[in-house]
């Protein structure tokens, strides 16, 4: 196995199963006594080392990692203003001094795609055994979302997945998430997309190639009316505006077309579900929060069982 999660590609099927097994028993667990698997990981220190914005990525490693027994001595939520990347430091040298302090895990989430495996890189370059865990790198990916996001999926189906016809929307292009769930829903059999986005914002060649490699059937189009009556699971994004030129995005949000609101779901199946990996902007209306298939919040819970799970599993102590 892995010593680190840099793409959702990484994971077979096989492994993701069993994560989400994990995730289900400690769910259980954790809800009906906090400190069940306080003591597994003593010992073992995580850094969580952000360059980007973070809520629910963040605190959830947190306090996953502190569940498991696991200590966060030291860290930032804010690495592109309070640490010596202000300074001109590479991102390669501050891994290779925080690798020096022996944590078990560096949670990395970096503003440039490519971060996580130049992180990588650099401890190999010094001889040192940090994990590293990609939590975003730019556009690029977010393997541990997609982790969570497919274990939703699971738990939302009866642990179905095969067969399912998943509505990707909004920003295609910059919204790594979407990037890392087609990765893992490709694993699956008999799975179909259809990707929803301005043409500015479309699903890249990259993931297209991937799909048809995969003999995977799937769509673009513009106009979320004609797919979201179809969907089993509805995959709704944000628009990265701070990816992209302001004026694209502005005209984006004029437009208002891609916004899920009380209407777009009357058309949905009873049995569809909508996820989004948060934070929302003005693209999913709070007044379908109520809605039981809304299952953006269940979701975001899910973080913490899944991130347990893998911490777990990234440092060798099973169910
Ligand atoms: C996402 C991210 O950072 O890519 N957030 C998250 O981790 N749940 C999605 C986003 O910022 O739009």
């Amino acid at each position: 196995m892995d010593r680190h999660v840099i793409s959702a590609e990484q994971f077979d099927r096989k492994r993701i199963e069993m994560l989400c097994e994990h995730a289900s028993t400690i769910r259980v667990n954790v809800q009906r006594q906090k400190t069940h698997y306080m003591g597994d990981l003593t010992g073992k220190f995580i850094i969580p080392l952000f360059y980007e914005p973070s809520t629910r990525t963040r605190m959830s490693f947190q306090i996953a990692a502190h569940l498991c027994g696991m200590t966060i001595p030291a860290g930032t939520e804010n690495a592109r203003e309070f640490s010596s990347a202000v300074k001109g430091e590479t991102l390669e040298d501050t891994i290779g001094v925080l690798g020096g302090y022996h944590p078990d895990v560096i949670v990395l989430r970096h503003h440039e795609e490519g971060a996580a495996m130049r992180a990588v890189q650099a401890l190999k370059d010094h001889g040192l055994d940090t994990a590293i865990i990609n939590a975003g790198d730019g556009k690029g990916e977010h393997p541990t979302q997609a982790l969570l996001d497919v274990y939703t999926i699971s738990e939302e189906f009866e642990h179905q997945i095969d067969g399912l016809h998943v509505v990707f929307g909004g920003d295609l292009k910059y919204g790594r998430t979407v990037h890392s769930l087609t990765r893992v829903l490709a694993k699956f059999d008999r799975v179909s997309m259809s990707f929803v986005a301005p043409e500015e914002l479309q699903i890249g060649e990259d993931i297209r190639q991937l799909l048809d490699q995969r003999e995977i059937s799937y769509t673009m189009e513009t106009n979320p009316q004609k797919v979201l009556g179809e969907a089993d699971v509805v995959y709704w994004t944000r628009v990265q505006k701070e990816r992209m030129d302001p004026k694209l995005y502005d005209e984006i949000e004029r437009e208002g077309t891609y916004h899920i609101g009380v209407a777009e779901v009357q058309k949905m199946k009873t049995s569809a579900r909508i996820l989004h990996p948060l934070p929302r902007v003005k693209e999913i209306d709070t007044k379908i929060d109520q809605d039981p298939r809304a299952a953006y919040f269940r979701q975001a819970q899910n973080g913490l069982y899944v991130r347990m799970a893998l911490l777990r599993e990234l440092l060798s102590i099973s169910a």
